[in-house]
């Protein structure tokens, strides 16, 4: 194998490293790793480094406090402040659904380390009552939305879904999708690309090898969506099937609206190009970003980005100033994605992250580090807010809306698979309350609306053990999406009736599990 063109392409980019292995190598890694390095642009990861290093260096030393603006009341939707529009909102969704207008686009590249399980994140089943998995949960909600429509607007229609994996997830994402038929949906109208990964770099900006012929590959953000919406020919893809309007999420949210017609219909009645769905921020120290104006365009500042000072300030109403929590939830135009993809793309910047990232050192030993020893670089979904020619907000209930799966379990812990059960099961519990029904326990006794346990240990309504003194665990309840999207249509089935839990409403009727035997 000649690998002196490589070797003097290495020398020129500072990598000689990664070719320090090659002997040892049996030929067939050597060829992996040769055609791996063959196919990357180490100029532009060189470049990209020292951007995302500079700019990163630059965020560090300075505040923007003096630069922030909040978002304006003008440009700002709200479930609880605007109710008198949102059945209008809603229909005006609707009828964009019905027209075969609307798109959705899950972001599902990432590595779940956190979450630390081999498989996509959208695999996983938080261990409700039907074991339903976040994707099959998101497909059906696709597909109640389009019954809706259909039910309104007497026409078929179809919500197209484009799914972003990355090369670590795009395999078994596919087979997952194959083996469950698409969870029901029509196999053409799943559309799978995949995004970009990038070079793991130490501080000096040397890519860090894994494995003694592997480099340790990331994708590049969520954010890399741009440029592989382009890669992929999907903005064309698009325009094919007459979409106006996409909607963006993220796989982890287990409550996510998928293409929520309200929000949706907000952001086309305010002839928005861009918009984000965001959660009240109510502790000033909650590490989320929140979107504002920055030297007048808009964009998410991160906590660690402002002052303390500035995250504690309350408007008069007594809320916090900067109180939009961006939950990476937007809506976006065809001609503004198209306009990103073509054009703005690569003015966006890498984010630094640090990380641990394992090594092999100089005498091949492979090292897990115990503090980060490098960056991998990202985009970020947000960052191009700033190029919206009219953006909005929308703000939505987090117990509605919002409960992302980020942890593995444990005790007192957040965002993890019991905290998205939970979230579940009490926003269902909450719409058969508001549909008139009624849970009572084993005696026939009224459960209160909020429940209220006892010490740990003892038992539940639900049969559950509390975990901790005075824990309020939910009522165990699933409904399928397929029988309600957002709540509708269950008078009909639960009004005026009492249920022992654990109650499953499925498409097969009403299912009550007495002796928590699910
Ligand atoms: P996170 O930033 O929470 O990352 O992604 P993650 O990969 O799920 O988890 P950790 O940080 O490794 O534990 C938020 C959303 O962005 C997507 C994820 O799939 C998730 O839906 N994402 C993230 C991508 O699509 N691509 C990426 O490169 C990173």
């Amino acid at each position: 194998m000649d690998v002196s063109r490589l070797e003097k392409r290495l020398a020129e980019a500072g990598q000689s490293h990664l070719l320090q292995f090659l002997e040892q190598l049996c030929p067939e890694e050597q060829a992996d790793l040769a055609n791996e390095l063959e196919s990357m642009d180490f100029k532009e990861i060189n470049c990209f480094f020292k951007n995302a290093m500079d700019t990163s260096g630059q965020s560090k030393k300075e505040k923007v406090d003096a630069r922030m603006e909040p978002v304006p009341r003008e440009i700002l939707g709200s479930v609880t402040r605007d109710r008198e529009f949102l059945k209008d909102w809603e229909e005006e969704g609707l009828r964009c659904v019905s027209q075969n207008k609307v798109a959705v686009l899950l972001l599902a590249g990432g590595q779940g380390t956190r979450l630390g399980v081999p498989y996509p994140k959208g695999m996983y089943d938080v261990g409700l009552p039907s074991h339903k998995t976040l994707f099959q949960i998101q497909a059906e909600r696709i597909l109640k939305l389009e019954q809706l429509a259909e039910q309104r607007h007497m026409s078929t229609c179809c919500i197209p879904w484009y799914i972003m994996t990355s090369g670590r997830t795009m395999d078994s994402t596919k087979e997952f999708f194959s083996k469950h038929k698409y969870f029901g949906l029509k196999e053409e109208n799943v559309i799978f690309f995949q995004q970009g990964m990038l070079p793991a770099m130490d501080y000096n900006g040397k890519i860090i090898l894994e494995g003694k012929g592997k480099v340790a590959m990331a994708p590049d953000g969520n954010g890399g969506l741009y440029r592989s919406l382009g890669a992929n020919k999907i903005v064309e893809d698009m325009e094919r099937r007459g979409i106006a309007c996409i909607h963006v999420y993220c796989v982890d949210n287990i409550l996510v609206k998928v293409a929520d017609p309200v929000f949706i219909g907000f952001c086309v009645h305010k002839r928005a190009d861009c918009g984000a769905k965001v959660v009240e921020k109510t502790n000033p120290t909650e590490a989320v970003g929140v979107v504002c104006k920055v030297d007048g365009r808009y964009q998410v500042v991160e906590y660690s980005e402002i002052t303390l000072a500035t995250a504690e300030k309350r408007s008069s109403d007594g809320r916090l100033m900067f109180n939009a929590g961006n939950v990476a939830n937007h809506f976006f135009s065809l001609p503004f994605l198209k306009d990103i993809v073509n054009t703005h793309e690569p003015q966006l910047q890498h984010h630094v992250a640090q990380k641990k990232i394992p090594y092999v050192d100089t005498r091949g030993q492979l090292i897990k580090p115990d503090k980060p020893n490098g960056i991998k670089m990202e985009k970020f979904v947000f960052d191009i807010f700033q190029f919206a020619k009219m953006f909005v907000v929308y703000e939505v209930l987090r117990e509605d809306e919002f409960s992302p799966l980020k942890n593995a379990d444990s005790q007192d812990g957040k965002d993890n698979p019991t905290t998205a059960r939970h979230a579940l099961m009490s926003l269902h519990h909450r719409w058969i309350l508001n549909a008139g029904g009624h849970f009572i326990d084993e005696n026939g006794t009224r459960v209160p609306a909020i429940p209220r346990h006892g010490p740990a240990g003892t038992l539940t309504p639900d049969g559950s053990q509390n975990l901790k003194d005075g824990t309020d665990l939910p009522i165990k309840c699933e409904i399928s999406p397929l029988v309600s999207y957002g709540g509708e249509g269950l008078e009909k089935l639960v009004n005026g009736k009492e249920f022992h839990p654990a109650l499953v409403i499925d498409v097969n009727g009403i299912h009550e599990h007495v002796k928590n035997g699910l």
